[in-house]
């Protein structure tokens, strides 16, 4: 009979939690299904090769589609995997309606959309429209006469004319972005590599163009698009000589200009309306307001934004400010407070590895500083954006010459150096911590050869810690930072407070700890983080029965409202229901 008695004590509690879930989401107002996405991001080229040719391909990524559900995650980016020459890693695209043939082919693409949508995975599709590779046939056509039909799908300036007005060029080994062409005696824009050529997006054919591009994947049931450098598509054309301290708002001088919110309505009304999608622009403008200006609901244009801010903290080698950080998310999560929604990402294929620049990659602390850095990320408001490797914690792999690097940005800017003059050890060490390879070596998936990423030799050495830092090792290990991270990503899955909770900064001056609690309806969690190598102390609202919903260490030192937290410790309680 007792056993009955509880029985029935037991389901009766389980319906009233899910009763209790259940009330709480229906209160939620302004959900959406990108909102509630926790984004895994795959850098194709080194994800894993399943040819042997040592280039990541869409067949090892089907090969692994398991492990991507097993992470909990609900999206995927993935960077270009159109046709390109390769300029820049399929940045630069010469069809955007193929697939470049190291990644395989569409009836690959098709497989692994399949593989994902059947795992409740939805994919974001890299759109690469500032500019398209040199080899595009939009290009080779406009380059060939100055009355060809293409001529203004880029921007050209007549040699006649004299010398264009300055503009700077982020990847040309001289970092001029005019380039002359003696073809038609005139110059073209490249606000990236040369074989970048910008395309003229006041030419309404152009912006067709691309809507029928965008329309072709959509079609074929991509969920989203992330816009790759879309604030410089809308130039001020009239070039105007750049004012002095203009490098101080790069973006206001080269992008950002008012057309832009004409071709995202555009944009909008012709594709994202018409389908069940999202779209994300990398970078936010200069200001909250322009980041508001791209996302806002009522705006229609975009959905979400990805501001660099709290990436370009810690760009230096004497390292960052905890300060400073807090102030730059605490500051961008208030502007977004009421409206618009963001991003939340510490790491991308442009950047190095997070634990390397924000956490400690030495082996004591890189593995519980990962797993605190990755807490940051799945408990603040914003669609998470999670690197692949991050979930393992793989580190900057740290190249000392530059016949090491395969990054354009990397090789290009030691020719500028070395033209200017520089200081080229100066210019080698930024690099061998901010280098974007540094977070494009490949996955380390095991212990065999090349971290079984390939049979072959890899387009880009894998990181020596590989035989301890792998998928295979840490799948085993109930403690690694893979398992941490199925926890955490589940955390935010089954607690909507983590995706709209409104979010309060504790303790805003400790040089340590970031705390901060997150707030829906009745329920409030807090979250405190240890951003350093030294233990560190401090006076919590915890409330009279704190519920530990994670810890990254096996034990907790508390008494009463006092936490002592380990170095990197990272703790997060449910102080209210
Ligand atoms: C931003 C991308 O993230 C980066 O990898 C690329 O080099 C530039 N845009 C140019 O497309």
């Amino acid at each position: 009979m007792k056993k009955i008695v509880l029985f029935f004590s037991l389901l009766l509690l389980i319906l009233g939690c899910a009763e209790n879930v259940k009330k709480k989401e229906d209160s939620i107002t302004g959900r959406a299904w990108w909102k509630e996405g926790i984004i895994y991001q795959i850098y194709p080229r080194s994800f894993k090769d399943s040819d042997g040719d040592g280039i990541g391909d869409l067949e090892g990524v089907i090969e692994k589609l398991d492990y991507i559900e097993s992470l909990g995650v609900n999206m995927v980016w993935m960077n270009p995997i159109y046709s390109s020459p390769n300029a820049d890693n399929g940045y630069d695209i010469s069809d955007y309606r193929g697939i470049m043939e190291d990644f395989g082919d569409m009836e690959d693409f098709d497989r692994m959309l399949k593989g994902l949508h059947e795992r409740g995975i939805k994919f974001v599709m890299d759109v690469v429209v500032n500019h398209s590779s040199d080899e595009h046939e939009w290009f080779k056509q406009s380059r060939s006469s100055r009355d060809n039909p293409y001529r203004d799908y880029y921007h050209w300036w007549p040699a006649e004319k004299g010398k264009p007005p300055y503009r700077y060029s982020l990847f040309d080994p001289k970092g001029e972005a005019w380039k002359y062409d003696s073809l038609t005696d005139a110059y073209y824009l490249h606000y990236f590599a040369q074989k970048q050529p910008d395309l003229n997006w006041e030419n309404p054919k152009v912006r067709q163009e691309v809507y029928d591009i965008m329309k072709f994947w959509a079609e074929k049931g991509v969920d989203g698009f992330r816009l790759d450098a879309f604030q410089y598509a809308s130039k001020d054309t009239t070039w105007p000589e750049l004012p002095e301290g203009f490098e101080k708002n790069v973006i206001k001088h080269y992008g950002m200009q008012p057309n832009i919110h004409k071709y995202l309505k555009e944009m909008n009304e012709e594709v994202l309306s018409k389908y069940n999608v999202f779209a994300v622009s990398e970078g936010a403008g200069s200001t909250f307001e322009d980041a508001h200006s791209l996302v806002d609901a009522d705006r229609k244009e975009l959905q979400m934004a990805y501001h660099f801010e709290g990436m370009d903290v810690g760009n230096s080698l004497e390292g960052y400010k905890l300060s400073e950080f807090k102030e730059v998310y605490t500051k961008w999560d208030s502007a977004f407070a009421k409206k618009g929604w963001l991003s939340i990402f510490l790491a991308n294929h442009d950047v190095p590895r997070m634990v390397s620049k924000f956490g400690n990659d030495s082996s004591a602390f890189r593995a519980v500083s990962s797993k605190m850095l990755n807490t940051f990320i799945l408990t603040m408001r914003g669609t998470p954006y999670c690197y692949y490797g991050d979930e393992i914690g793989m580190t900057n792999i740290g190249f000392d010459s530059i016949s090491q690097y395969r990054d354009i940005a990397a090789i290009n800017g030691y020719e500028k150096a070395k033209t200017q003059g520089a200081d080229l050890d100066a210019y080698m060490a930024e690099l061998k911590f901010l280098s974007r390879d540094n977070g494009r070596t490949p996955m380390q998936w095991d212990t065999t050869a090349h971290a079984g990423f390939t049979t072959g030799d890899p387009w880009l050495p894998v990181n020596k810690n590989y035989k301890t830092v792998n998928v295979a090792v840490e799948q085993k290990d109930p403690n690694s930072c893979l398992n941490y991270f199925r926890k955490i990503v589940q955390l935010r899955r089954d607690n909507p407070v983590f995706v709209y909770g409104e979010y309060n900064l504790l303790l805003p001056g400790h040089e340590q700890l970031y705390a901060y609690t997150r707030s829906l309806g009745e329920q409030q969690v807090l979250v405190v983080l240890n951003f350093s190598e030294k233990p560190a102390t401090a006076i919590l609202p915890l409330g009279d029965s704190p519920e530990l919903m994670i810890n990254n260490y096996p034990e907790l030192d508390r008494s009463a409202s006092t936490v002592l937290l380990k170095p990197y410790q990272a703790l997060v309680f449910n102080i209210r229901d």
